[in-house]
């Protein structure tokens, strides 16, 4: 009688050691069916303020979602140093190692098609972000996004924080008191959908609040504090007192003009950017600037990630962020001003 119960609890045990055996072999080949996603990640260059906080919540982004899920994903990032053939060879690397879907950050954004055609080849989705390819590229295939922010929304703002400083105190900003706002505009790069679309928004914005402007002088400073210090302080050497406002189309750029304000010592601080970097909030919150229009970098990574996650996976990215009807997500945005610091 012994004997025989002996051999029903043995076949228990057995039946739940294969119950357990048969959970941890189904685990382990669901792992295996996802692996690692390997994410493909290029910059056009390493040394820009804005894509570098981006990238450092990218990364950040992809380790929590590692603990939080327990999948393991590969972040591969290069930087292109302004090159685009650079950019073209990382690529076709990243391809022939079998990275399972790319986020790039076009170095010259009319001249995407070598990574798309490289991209369809191979199979493998892209996701780009922050210089956008022209709508043309990008309706290529159904596997091509692009993340990035409303430039000409980003350019109203801008535009906004001047005309409510001149409705708040119009002699704060007119200062020759001749009824138009004389302006100098320091702008990112010639075809950068970005510079062009905040240089004409900002401009916009100002003239809609019924306010009369008129441009000095302007120039390209390719995003950079040093390039825009330089810049500025060949302005204000010509126009001198007869220049009311400076409007950039970042925050380094404005970092750069305050930099020629300060060593020139000069009593200056009608400057607006764009970006909100940590650096353009403690400026503003000095009082050496306007204000920016913050572009939520964090919430933009989010957007990246998510997109290319769903990508690599198999999920269609409608389903994980607010995709618009041109395949393209926008970050949200907001503005700070010296008020918002009182
Ligand atoms: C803009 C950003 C700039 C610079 C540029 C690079 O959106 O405002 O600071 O990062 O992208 O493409």
């Amino acid at each position: 009688m012994k004997k025989r119960r002996g051999y029903v609890y043995l076949a228990i045990a057995l039946t739940l050691l294969a119950i357990v055996a048969a959970f941890i072999f189904r685990g382990s080949e669901e792992q295996q069916e996802i692996g690692t996603v390997k994410f493909g990640i290029a910059t056009y260059r390493e040394d820009d303020t804005f894509i570098s906080n981006m990238m450092g919540s990218l990364t950040e982004i992809a380790s929590s979602y590692e603990e939080e899920f327990g999948v393991r994903l590969n972040l591969g990032i290069v930087h292109a140093q302004n090159s685009q053939s650079t950019q073209n060879d990382q690529i076709a690397r990243f391809i022939s190692l079998g990275y399972d879907v790319l986020c790039v950050n076009l170095v010259d954004r009319t001249n995407a098609l070598y990574i798309i055609d490289r991209a369809m080849e191979a199979n493998i989705p892209v996701v780009f972000f922050n210089r956008e390819p022209v709508q043309e590229d990008l309706g290529k295939w159904d596997r091509l996004y692009y993340v990035g922010t409303d430039a000409s929304e980003n350019g109203r703002l801008e535009g906004q924080i001047i005309a409510d400083a001149y409705h708040r105190d119009p002699g704060s900003i007119d200062k020759n008191g001749d009824g138009i706002i004389q302006y100098i505009m320091i702008e990112g790069e010639v075809r950068h959908q970005d510079a062009v679309l905040r240089t004409e928004g900002s401009v916009q914005a100002i003239r809609d609040a019924g306010i009369a402007v008129e441009k000095l002088d302007g120039g390209i400073a390719s995003w950079e504090r040093h390039t825009a210090a330089a810049l500025a302080e060949q302005y204000f050497e010509k126009y001198g007192d007869q220049i009311e406002v400076v409007i950039c189309n970042n925050d380094d750029m404005a970092l750069g003009v305050i930099d020629m304000v300060e060593r020139l010592e000069l009593d200056f601080s009608n400057i607006v950017g764009i970006d909100g970097t940590p650096a353009g909030r403690e400026a503003i919150r000095d009082g050496k600037m306007l204000g920016t229009v913050v572009i939520d970098y964090e919430a933009q990574a989010q957007l990246i990630f998510d997109i290319a996650y769903a990508l690599a996976t198999g999920v269609d990215p409608h389903e994980v962020a607010d995709v618009r009807e041109d395949q393209s997500a926008r970050a949200p945005m907001y503005v700070i001003t010296a008020q918002d610091y009182n």
